[in-house]
């Protein structure tokens, strides 16, 4: 136990968990969800779901974590198998191991794009690009090649393999070393750069006030912060809500358990947490809610940013964003800042998607760290090619799908269940608590037993029957997309397969150790 690393200080701490929340999830797929969901409909179920379902999961987690910790367990096999003596526990923990690494695997590919802009909007590649349909035309020619703007797919590659490099780099490092030294440089850098933006799209007011006067930010702002009553009944937008909440806290992954599981046993959980999840909804809803929509607004109007946003996740962010620095004074410099600090924000997530699995490696296989990243990174890197090669045909939607929507969820409810029922609540309130520089509400300890798992299990049976069969049976796929798809599926059932073989050798071996 003494020799497990640790986290430098309580401010490293914080800015690594609140580098692990912030990420794409705040800049870009925030707006489009907000887009696409009404604006000021979808704000109501999405404090809602903060308040219900992600505080609350937050702290298990944390307390999870801390608590598996003190074994010597950073990732959620190990975990679940001290709070359960139940042989089945560690293999649904294998569940929590399976998403962060899917997730880690696209989501790397996608964190590659925004080096990639960073690098096109310094240089000025895109500069002559003035509408949405060109735009889009260069992003999915950057992505899977073509005729126009770029001829090969090696930029993308080359931008894919530099991402994959930085990120073993910085996992190389160990906790402290690595994860919490660079999230100190990116995250105050981030948060520069964001403050900025944000600020400028507050400036920019109503563009051209002769010809568009609806064309404004302030129109932009209203569409989200205007509370819609309307589509309340409307159960996709709490799902979507939800869904959103879960994403952007890095709940139901298994990454905040292995970070808190650094922390000492007796270190504060309770405000750490909180502050790191506030610092997660400051990014995400006052800046991130400040850039993409409201700009795409001033220059668009209303009707067509939502009609961007309905044309998928990167329209807004990518695509609308693009075309809008090309009308800007000092536009190529807006635009790397943007694209440079979603790079930022992707890297300091990433990194934490890949913390569990070399946990995993080294306590339950005796790997060393050497040994366990060049593992960990060389998985990385194979398995970025699949969804780099295949992207067109719906590879990486089908794992967003079901390890970075649906099974985050599954595992949230195994884990409220297990801390609430199994380990029970009264011990779990305990440990939450101990060494806590808060007071938490005691009403959070009635949520955390009945309304957080009533709450998932309702999203979970809406979700299955709206939107998981039909995806399971492909039913809106196109016809040439389906092999590929259910290659992403095979991929997937295999590493999940191999995931519980190895738990099973690994718990197997511990019964011979303590035998002998
Ligand atoms: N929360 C991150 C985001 O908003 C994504 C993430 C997923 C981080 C899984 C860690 C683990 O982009």
């Amino acid at each position: 136990m003494s020799d497990r690393e640790e986290w430098g200080s309580r401010f490293g701490l914080i800015l690594a968990m609140a580098g692990n929340a912030i990420g794409l999830g705040n800049f870009l797929r925030f707006p489009v969800q907000a887009a696409q969901n009404g604006g000021g409909a979808f704000m109501i179920p999405y404090f809602v779901a903060f308040i219900l379902l992600a505080i609350p999961l937050m702290w298990v987690e944390w307390s999870i974590g801390r608590n598996g910790g003190k074994f010597s367990h950073g990732s959620l096999p190990g975990m679940f198998d001290v709070l359960w003596k139940h042989p089945i526990a560690k293999y649904m923990g294998a569940i929590g191991l399976f998403i962060s690494t899917i997730i880690m695997i696209y989501y790397t590919v996608i964190v590659s794009w925004m080096l990639g802009f960073s690098f096109f909007s310094i240089t000025g590649s895109y500069s002559g690009i003035e509408n949405i349909t060109s735009m889009g035309t260069y992003l999915t020619e950057f992505q899977s090649g073509g005729d126009q703007f770029f001829t090969s797919m090696w930029p993308a590659y080359i931008f894919l393999l530099l991402t994959v490099a930085l990120n073993f780099y910085i996992l190389s490092k160990g906790i402290s070393g690595g994860i919490e030294m660079f999230a100190k440089i990116a995250l105050p850098l981030l948060f520069i750069f964001a403050v900025f933006l944000a600020g400028y799209v507050l400036m920019l007011g109503t563009p051209d006030p002769v010809n568009f006067p609806e064309r404004s930010v302030w129109h932009g702002l209203a569409f989200i912060w205007n509370p819609n009553f309307e589509y309340l009944g409307n159960s996709k937008i709490w799902l979507a809500a939800a869904g959103q909440v879960f994403f952007t806290l890095s709940v139901g992954m298994g990454t905040l358990q292995a970070y808190a599981s650094y922390l000492k046993p007796k270190d504060d959980i309770a405000l750490s947490g909180l502050t790191t999840a506030s610092i997660n909804e400051f990014a995400e809803v006052v800046l991130g809610g400040t850039i993409a929509i409201p700009i795409a607004v001033a220059f668009f109007g209303l009707m067509e940013t939502q009609a961007i946003a309905d044309g998928g996740t990167f329209n807004l962010g990518i695509v609308s964003m693009g075309v809008i620095f090309n009308q800007m004074e000092y536009g190529q410099f807006f635009g790397f800042m943007w694209f440079f600090l979603l790079f930022f924000a992707g890297v300091t997530s990433s990194v934490a998607m890949a913390q569990p699995l070399i946990s995993f490696l080294k306590e339950q296989f005796n790997f060393d760290h050497r040994k366990a990243t060049l593992v960990v990174g060389g998985i990385i890197l194979v398995a970025v090619h699949f969804v780099f090669v295949y992207l067109q045909y719906g590879f990486l939607d089908e794992m967003d799908y079901w390890a970075g929507t649906f099974l985050l969820v599954v595992i949230s409810l195994i884990e409220v269940i297990i801390f609430g029922w199994i380990f029970g609540i009264d011990k779990g309130w305990d440990e939450l608590n101990r060494g806590s520089d808060i007071k938490i509400p005691k009403i959070f300890k009635f949520i955390i037993k009945y309304v957080t798992p009533v709450y998932l299990i309702f999203i979970l049976i809406f979700w299955t029957i709206d939107d998981a069969i039909p995806t399971l049976l492909m039913s809106k796929a196109k016809p040439e997309n389906i092999p590929y798809m259910w290659g992403s599926r095979i991929f997937m059932i295999t590493l999940m397969i191999g995931l519980w073989l190895m738990v099973r050798v690994a718990w197997k071996r511990k019964k011979e150790k303590e035998v002998s």
